[in-house]
């Protein structure tokens, strides 16, 4: 086995500037701020601007990962973009965000789980540098779900933003830091719960979200419990053990369940939810970025990163920072 370790080396996030409140939608959709508050925990999102597209965002958010690194793009051989809104069918908006940042060397692709997009591409990344296939990834998630959703649909309008996070994963020989444990997972009998109605081999149009609330809510809770088992038990750490849970970023009302059932206090949970919205891929590496500038996530503390999205697609990796 590969005694090679992916270490946490920098993080950054880019929000757009505008910022989109529950009151502004109460203009557009039969909704009201009391409503989105008490059941998702949301009070306000951001939306990228027209012109600003994922790419930009992805670009944005891996500069401020380099920056805080202390790391030149050149030193960069990966670029992973976890993504379900590219800016283009194809090519992978992640060559985009490459070619942005001036990156001349290695490989890039996106990668598509949807709102389990960081989970699973920091998992990949993790593999593809203990392979020894790259040395220095940027692993990017970027959305703008502001552009598939439908905007008379007040049960899912009210709940998405756009925004993007980025961290940069370093191969390093031994050493006790890095990512400790990954368990993903897939069921595609739930895909048709969370899905965009179109798609370039179907309606050749991008389509709108579509989603049954409710069902993926039930689902969703004892699935993340799954993959959090898995991912504790591999690394042999307890529940007991963990500094920080930073999960996805969908529900409040999902987050204080999950945290309720391993006991993990609130001043244990790293959450955003309240002032991005549901990002998709991108808010679990936004809430890391946030929890690290501020000084909460610090070195050698033990992290749990978790997401469940449409497919559905779940999973849970453990880092120690
Ligand atoms: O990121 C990927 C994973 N996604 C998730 O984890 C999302 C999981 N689901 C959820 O977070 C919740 O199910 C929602 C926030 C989407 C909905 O909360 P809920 O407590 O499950 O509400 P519901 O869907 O059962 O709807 C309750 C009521 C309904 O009215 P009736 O049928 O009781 O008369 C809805 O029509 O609330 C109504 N409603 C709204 N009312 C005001 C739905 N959307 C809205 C709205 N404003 N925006």
């Amino acid at each position: 086995m590969s005694s090679i370790r992916s270490v946490v080396r920098g993080t950054g996030s880019y929000l757009p500037a505008r910022v989109v409140t529950n009151n502004d939608l109460e203009k557009i959709v039969a909704t009201s701020d009391e409503w989105i508050r008490q059941r998702t925990g949301i009070t306000a999102r951001h939306m990228a601007a027209e012109g600003e597209y994922t790419s930009d965002l992805g670009t944005a958010a891996a500069r401020a990962a380099l920056a805080n690194a202390g790391l030149d793009a050149s030193d960069i051989d990966l670029v992973l973009l976890a993504t379900a809104t590219p800016d283009q069918t194809f090519p992978a908006s992640a060559v985009t965000i490459q070619d942005n940042l001036g990156i001349r060397g290695g490989f890039a692709f996106d990668m598509q789980a949807v709102c389990s997009g960081f989970v699973y591409a920091v998992s990949n990344a993790d593999a593809l540098l203990k392979a020894g296939l790259a040395k220095r990834a940027l692993v990017i998630g970027a959305e703008t779900f502001s552009r598939i959703l439908d905007w008379e649909d007040r049960t899912t309008c009210v709940l998405f933003g756009d925004g993007a996070g980025a961290v940069v994963l370093e191969a390093v020989e031994g050493g006790d830091q890095g990512v400790l444990s990954c368990d993903l997972r897939a069921d595609g009998r739930f895909r048709d719960k969370l899905f965009v109605d179109g798609g370039p081999s179907t309606t050749q149009t991008a389509g709108h979200l579509r989603m049954e609330g409710r069902e993926v809510f039930r689902q969703a809770v004892g699935l993340i419990h799954d993959v959090i088992d898995g991912t504790l038990a591999k690394a042999g750490i307890t529940a007991d053990d963990l500094d920080w849970f930073v999960p996805h970023q969908a529900n409040r009302r999902i987050i204080d369940a999950t945290a309720r059932k391993y006991g993990w206090p609130e001043e244990k949970i790293v959450v955003t939810v309240e002032t991005h919205g549901n990002t998709s891929a991108a808010s679990v590496p936004l809430a890391l970025d946030t929890a690290a500038r501020d000084g909460r996530i610090k070195r050698g503390d033990l992290v749990l990163i978790e997401a469940l999205g449409g497919g559905f697609t779940w999973g849970a990796a453990l880092i120690r920072w």
